[in-house]
């Protein structure tokens, strides 16, 4: 049906398309499709009970206060504690340096309104997220793609890629979505020299850093940011990186609730870019998630959930070895909600996901996440949603449609 809009769409929306993520995520409402597709948590380690507990108790004793209007910054209490979060990981920094958005997503975006021009190359790792390029096709952003390896960006292609010129590197050091990988210490060492040493700045993203089931908890980009190392500092940090979490992953995503940390001056220019887009993040979710924090519930509450993910991890890699044919390789990630499979060169997983949802099981297909071009054999499976007898079934349905097809 046509409408008197149908010819007013700004030019910009030529360059936003709709995520294959969400697309896909409608197909798999089918009960009957076990969907390794979405980032989604395991809805069992959710914590209702400590927030039906934590909302009453901010209704009973600052009610009204909850559900009024709140500062675009956001709920200063829920800074301070994010500050002292931070210092547990070796990130110096004040509250002046917190600003709450209404999820990373949120985040993303807002540096995509106040960084980026039309035509700006952002620099990024290939593959890279997919909801990061959704926010900055909208400012029409350009990419250069830096290919990556088990130990994150190759670092004589991060050096090519840097006489580009881009804007800012972004970086997903840890549990990388798509791949599930980790960057090593060294290269995070050498990405922050380059970087340094070329004038660039730094978008880290870091949603699943806390999700670690084996191995080193290895100092974030933002930590490694020499301005961040001096723990006796208490001046407000005025590095070059820009660190993003979120308490998707660590409480639930439904809250909506996360972070960035910032120079001073970047936190300005993003308050700004807020009061536009929501003027201030929920402030009862707010209230009632500080209220959740305080005492060190995280870092307990993220215990119950490596213990499930590393569980699911285990069955997936198990049930890989079982059913998939000769061919097929897949990573071991150490932490995180993903694992990354490779195919033969000449399978296409777009195609193969269309036969994979008749056998009623569904992944995220590879390319995407490839601004320049690549993944084609390559796809996504997430092993956080699934049930273990799930997984055991879900990845024997691929496994049938693989040896089908190979
Ligand atoms: C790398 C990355 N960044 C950002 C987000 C968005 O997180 P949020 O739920 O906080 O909006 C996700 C979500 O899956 C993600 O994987």
């Amino acid at each position: 049906m046509q409408t008197l809009w149908d010819h007013r769409y700004a030019l910009r929306t030529e360059s936003m398309s709709s995520s294959v993520i969400r697309e896909l995520l409608k197909l798999t409402t089918d009960p009957e499709i076990i969907s390794f597709a979405g980032g989604l948590p395991a809805p069992s380690v959710f914590p209702v009970e400590a927030f039906k507990k934590a909302a009453i108790r901010v209704l009973d004793e600052r009610g009204s206060e909850a559900l009024q209007y709140g500062t675009t910054e956001g709920h200063k209490p829920l800074r301070d504690w994010i500050v002292e979060y931070s210092a547990q990981f070796g990130i110096n920094i004040n509250a002046d340096n917190v600003m709450i958005s209404s999820g990373s997503q949120q985040g993303l975006d807002l540096i995509g309104r106040v960084f980026i021009n039309p035509g700006d190359c952002v620099l990024v790792e290939a593959p890279t997220y997919l909801g990061a390029l959704q926010a900055w096709n909208a400012y029409q952003a350009d990419y250069v793609s830096v290919e990556s390896d088990e130990y994150g960006m190759k670092i004589d292609a991060l050096e090519d890629a840097m006489r580009v010129g881009p804007k800012f590197i972004y970086l997903l050091p840890n549990f990388q979505n798509p791949t599930g990988r980790t960057m090593s210490l060294e290269r995070r060492q050498q990405v922050v020299e380059i970087a340094q040493r070329y004038g660039v700045p730094i978008v880290e993203d870091d949603p699943y850093g806390r999700l670690r089931f084996e191995g080193e908890h290895l100092p974030s980009v933002l930590g490694l940011d020499s301005e961040c190392t001096d723990l006796a500092c208490k001046a407000p940090y005025g590095g070059n990186v820009i660190y993003l979490s979120t308490f998707s992953k660590i409480l639930a995503p439904g809250l909506r609730l996360a972070w960035i940390i910032a120079p001073e001056n970047v936190i300005s220019m993003l308050v700004k870019a807020k009061q536009g887009a929501d003027l201030n993040t929920a402030r009862f979710t707010q209230m009632t998630t500080a209220e959740v924090c305080k005492d060190g519930f995280i870092n307990k509450h993220v215990e119950v959930i490596r213990k499930v993910y590393r569980e699911r991890r285990d069955t997936m890699l198990d049930c890989l070895d079982e059913h998939m044919p000769e061919g097929v390789k897949w990573n071991r990630p150490e932490g995180g909600l993903f694992l990354w499979v490779a195919l033969p060169e000449h399978i296409d997983t777009t195609e193969l996901l269309n036969e994979a949802l008749k056998d009623k099981v569904a992944f995220i297909p590879g390319a995407p996440f490839f601004p320049g071009g690549g993944g084609h054999n390559n796809m996504r499976l997430n092993f956080s949603f699934s049930r273990p007898e799930l997984i055991n079934e879900g990845i024997a349905r691929l496994g049938r449609v693989l040896k089908r097809e190979l």
